[in-house]
């Protein structure tokens, strides 16, 4: 086409009485006898196309959302047909030359539509990205990424990647299982957060350690909560907690002012609150506390302390880690919190939104000897201890840094941000409610011969089918 390079709309108005080349999506069409419109969208907005004359013809068999390539002339509108809503609104392409690309059948939803079914909306997630709002929320979820990944690297982190294929770690939740071709009857398991891997980090000397990273937890889903979601996890070698709160404030208060300008804090310095007086005062451990909840920009920062160490799991009859069995109590109950476990007090933090838990984290344990009184504790025998844990052990035996650190949910903090109603509309490619991908159709079944090689024989017919449950 010419040789031109391809112009934007982001760009074109910068181009008057030029010839440009644009590519992009017919996201509406009107014909009108001796004229034809057509908003041409590409992802830096929209540019309105006029066909006139013979080409009317050729741009008559187009379909909406057909993907076009055009030459033409960059022309100004007339003051009065200027649209100050359109990034490319003060200016119009008269098209002298038309390449269909492909051409759309018809569309199964209408884009941009937000009373369309959720199920529907999942089903061709790649035609509800198109939508402006979605593809903003991308956007907006990308620049804040960055923003973290910039922070942190700035400040003498390193990113390091974890293996997905790994082994159980005890989050609290169900894990997910891969089962293992090279040791048929044997399984991976995806990891419920890279936990282990980084306390092993600062036995490595990597001493401060982040990553943008996918945990996995086989778990039903919420408006909150995603069976694979995303965390900035951070992990610090000779800390406090002091050290990592204030850490954590800094970064998204900065972060806010970056990338939020329009928001309001309705603390310029995050409360701490004792877990204890959080539940005897808002009786929950995230509590709301903006002042006007009307108000859509407020945002509530708090940090939540001094959690309990141990819950006692009725169900189980058995006591369980608050947050993980690695959390260290409170230096007055590292002696004694076996004694008296329904008090014992943890170094453990959350931090709350708006009523959201947004990240929690906390010092941990560095001293095998208090790590095995933990685990025997909440009642893993020794063989279990060497079993799960042994490496953890043997590692802290070799020279380990007191260290402790967090993990953010950026799921939970974006979609906060944005005032989205769930986190599936800031996840490009979410399950939905019950835990499935229904563009993908997954779970799904499998070939009888990729059992076989994973020694693995299906019973399913004594396993009664779980009721299919609505999303919430
Ligand atoms: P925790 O289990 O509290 O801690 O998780 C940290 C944060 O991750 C978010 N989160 C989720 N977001 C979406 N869907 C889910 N299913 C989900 N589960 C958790 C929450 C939560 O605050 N390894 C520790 C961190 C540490 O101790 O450093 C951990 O994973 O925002």
């Amino acid at each position: 086409m010419d040789n031109l390079k391809r112009v934007l709309s982001g760009g074109v108005s910068a181009h008057v009485g030029k010839k440009v080349l644009m590519s992009g999506w017919a996201q509406t069409i009107r014909a009108h006898a001796k004229v034809m419109f057509i908003d041409l969208r590409d992802h830096k907005g929209i540019t309105q196309l006029v066909f006139t004359g013979e080409i009317m013809q050729q741009a008559s068999q187009l379909t909406v959302e057909s993907v076009v390539s055009i030459v033409g002339e960059v022309v100004k509108r007339p003051e009065s047909l200027t649209n100050p809503n359109v990034i490319s609104g003060t200016v119009e392409v008269r098209v002298e030359s038309l390449t269909i690309e492909s051409l759309a059948s018809n569309l199964p939803l209408p884009l941009n539509d937000l009373t369309v079914k959720e199920e529907t909306r999942l089903k061709y997630r790649y035609l509800d990205l198109r939508s402006e709002r979605m593809a903003y929320n991308l956007r907006m979820r990308h620049q804040m990424n960055q923003f973290l990944r910039n922070y942190l690297s700035n400040r003498d982190f390193t990113e390091v990647e974890t293996p997905y294929i790994s082994k159980s770690t005890p989050e609290g939740a169900r894990d997910y299982l891969v089962p293992a071709r090279i040791d048929p009857g044997k399984f991976y398991a995806l990891p419920q957060s890279p936990q282990q891997y980084k306390q092993l980090l600062m036995v490595a000397g990597i001493e401060r350690y982040f990553q943008i990273v996918r945990c996995f937890r086989d778990e039903d889903s919420r408006i909150d909560r995603q069976p694979e979601f995303s965390q900035l996890d951070v992990e610090i070698s000779f800390t406090s907690q002091e050290e990592v709160l204030s850490l954590i404030e800094e970064m998204y208060k900065e972060m806010v002012k970056t990338n939020f300008p329009e928001k309001v804090l309705t603390f310029t310095e995050f409360p701490r609150i004792t877990y204890a007086d959080s539940m005897k005062k808002y009786g929950t451990d995230r509590p709301d506390l903006r002042k006007d909840i009307s108000n859509e920009d407020e945002l509530a920062f708090a940090f939540i302390v001094d959690f309990p160490l141990f819950e006692w799991k009725a169900g189980d009859k058995r006591w369980g880690a608050v947050h993980h069995p690695f959390t260290a109590p409170t230096l007055e109950w590292q002696a004694k919190f076996e004694k008296d476990p329904a008090h014992a007090l943890a170094q453990q933090y959350d931090l709350a939104l708006n009523g959201v838990e947004v990240a929690g984290g906390s010092i941990r344990i560095h001293q095998p000897e208090i790590q095995e009184r933990v685990f025997a504790f909440l009642g893993h025998d020794k063989t279990e201890i060497q079993r799960n844990f042994g490496h953890l052990l043997e590692a802290f035996s070799y020279g380990v840094p007191p260290h402790g650190g967090f993990a953010s949910g950026l799921d939970r903090l974006i979609s906060v941000l944005l005032r989205q109603t769930s986190i599936r509309e800031v996840i490009a490619f979410p399950k939905s409610g019950d835990g499935r991908d229904l563009m993908m159709d997954s779970p799904s079944a499998v070939d009888s011969h990729q059992l076989l090689e994973l020694g693995l024989k299906l019973v399913i017919d004594d396993i009664p089918s779980p009721k299919t449950k609505k999303s919430k």
